[in-house]
């Protein structure tokens, strides 16, 4: 199967924040494999603004570097690169002061491009600021759209502050929050396989559902980022968003139309039927120093920190769907692999005619997110070999590289997907603003708890598969984690 590549107008893109390492690591490189793909309509122009004063030559060759590095020399086309750099012009800005706009503003105006982006790979304290310049220097147009991306916010009232300074300055429909988890395409395929399949649909309720695992581990730490994830944690740094948007695509009621307010409306109700969490259904944890690397605390350094690099937790959702079928949910780093799946654990058949099973085999659906993108059913079916009718656990398994071949290799990361949809201006797989406070909403709550409690996370090791307690908390409810493997 070869995937198809649905050309996308000629447009301006100008990031903000063009010399930063997510620009650097992924922006840039994302938008460089656009062209080898032949998305990149002729025309095209990429405007890196930040506030050294580079020369268009020098972010050029900074550009280069980062292809380097971030795409490979290996993997690089001189053809296709020499265009790329070609498509690329800098301006030096000054985001909260005069500098550099009107130069900006005389950019945008030689071109005759009607698509203008803004991507602001800045700190969210910018985004206002920005915003407000674009409109008042006339740079942005009715129709330009400007890309934000977490942190949203803190807590639900900087997530409100947030949202009303960009709404200041664009409307609802101009605004583009990124979650890189729903440009995975196994995320969207969560949706093809729900809505494309009359297979599972009937299956998807309580009565048929015991119960939902949702995993994100990691094998890495937080050495480098220490200062930022100090003050975030895992909660917020992946629960309120990556999780919770996880939780919805495998929640939500099937949407009338495969259209973002109409897919973004029907996950903002799960958010809004979530129950408030109670703190004995939560777990922190926090990694101790293990062979291959230091403690939380030293990747931190801050030898007193209580913030949490582990999170599990029981979400229940309160609608005629779903409730009495909880979501588990965990997330952490230096965990003993870099593995994230959604698992669908089905119920036992009401009766059983033969043998029972082990505990904990019974069907699941699982949908592998990374790595190996792919989708399994777990089936019970009789053991080979004469002696009886004896049952075993075997997976009825799909990996994506093994069935779609060479498109499953082409496949875009997230960013290049969303930044490609930017462009084309659908908004299915962003947030909407409401969507973002209700999940706040939630979150909130089992912060506002945790600092209360003044609870410690509990020390795990790196390399294992988290706190005890994390086990407990399915154990008690006579269920279990999957195995964490990579
Ligand atoms: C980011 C978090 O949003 O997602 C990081 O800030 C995390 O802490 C990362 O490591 C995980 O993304 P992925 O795509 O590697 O699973």
């Amino acid at each position: 199967m070869v995937s198809r590549v649905i050309p996308v107008q000629p447009f301006d893109l100008v990031i903000f924040g063009a010399t930063g390492d997510l620009a650097r690591r992924k922006i840039l490189p994302g938008l460089y494999r656009r062209m080898v793909a032949g998305q990149m309509p002729t025309g095209a122009r990429i405007i890196g603004a930040a506030r050294s004063s580079l020369t268009t030559k020098a972010f050029r060759e900074m550009v280069r570097e980062a292809l380097d590095t971030f795409v490979g020399t290996s993997e690089i086309d001189e053809e296709i690169a020499a265009a790329f750099l070609t498509a690329l012009d800098y301006v030096a800005i000054d985001a909260t002061g005069e500098g550099g706009w009107a130069e900006l503003g005389k950019k945008l105006d030689k071109g005759d491009n009607a698509v203008r982006a803004f991507y602001l790979s800045v700190g969210p304290s910018l985004f206002g600021p920005i915003a407000e310049r674009l409109q008042s220097t006339g740079i942005a147009t009715s129709t330009s759209r400007i890309v934000v991306e977490k942190p949203l916010g803190h807590d639900l009232e900087s997530a409100k502050a947030l949202n009303a300074q960009l709404a200041e300055s664009f409307d609802e429909r101009q605004i583009y929050r990124i979650d890189h988890y729903l440009g995975k395409e196994t995320v969207q395929n969560l949706m093809a396989v729900r809505f494309a399949n009359s297979l599972f649909e009937p299956l998807w309720n309580a009565r048929h559902v015991d119960h939902v695992q949702i995993t994100v581990s990691e094998d890495i730490g937080v050495g480098g980022r220490g200062g930022y994830y100090d003050k975030s944690g895992a909660m917020r740094d992946m629960v309120q968003n990556h999780l919770m948007q996880l939780l919805c695509l495998t929640a939500m009621e099937p949407p009338a139309q495969f259209d973002a307010d109409r897919v973004r409306d029907e996950k903002l109700k799960v958010i809004r039927s979530l129950e408030p969490v109670d703190p004995d259904d939560t777990v922190r944890g926090q990694y101790r120093a293990g062979p291959d690397g230091p403690s939380y605390k030293e990747d931190a350094e801050n030898p007193d920190s209580r913030t949490e690099s582990y999170v599990a937790l029981k979400a229940c959702i309160s609608n005629w769907r779903w409730t009495g079928t909880p979501f588990y949910l965990r997330t952490g780093k230096r965990l003993r692999a870099r593995m994230s799946e959604i698992a669908v654990v089905f119920k036992e058949p009401p009766h059983s005619i033969f043998p029972k099973l082990p505990p904990h085999q019974t069907n699941a659906l699982i949908i592998r997110l990374q790595p190996n993108e792919g989708i399994t059913l777990r089936m019970t079916i009789k053991e080979p070999g004469p002696g009886g009718m004896r049952l075993a656990d075997v997976p009825l398994d799909m990996s994506f590289a093994e069935a779609l071949g060479p498109s499953a290799e082409a496949m875009p990361d997230a960013y290049e997907r969303l930044i490609m949809d930017v462009i084309r201006g659908d908004q299915t797989l962003f947030m909407r603003g409401d969507e973002v406070e209700a999940a706040w909403a939630w979150a909130d709550k089992i912060l506002d708890d945790w600092e209360e409690e003044r609870d410690i996370p509990r020390p795990y090791d790196a390399g294992g598969s988290g706190p005890e307690d994390a086990l407990r908390l399915m154990h008690r409810d006579g269920r279990r984690w999957r195995e964490i493997e990579g």
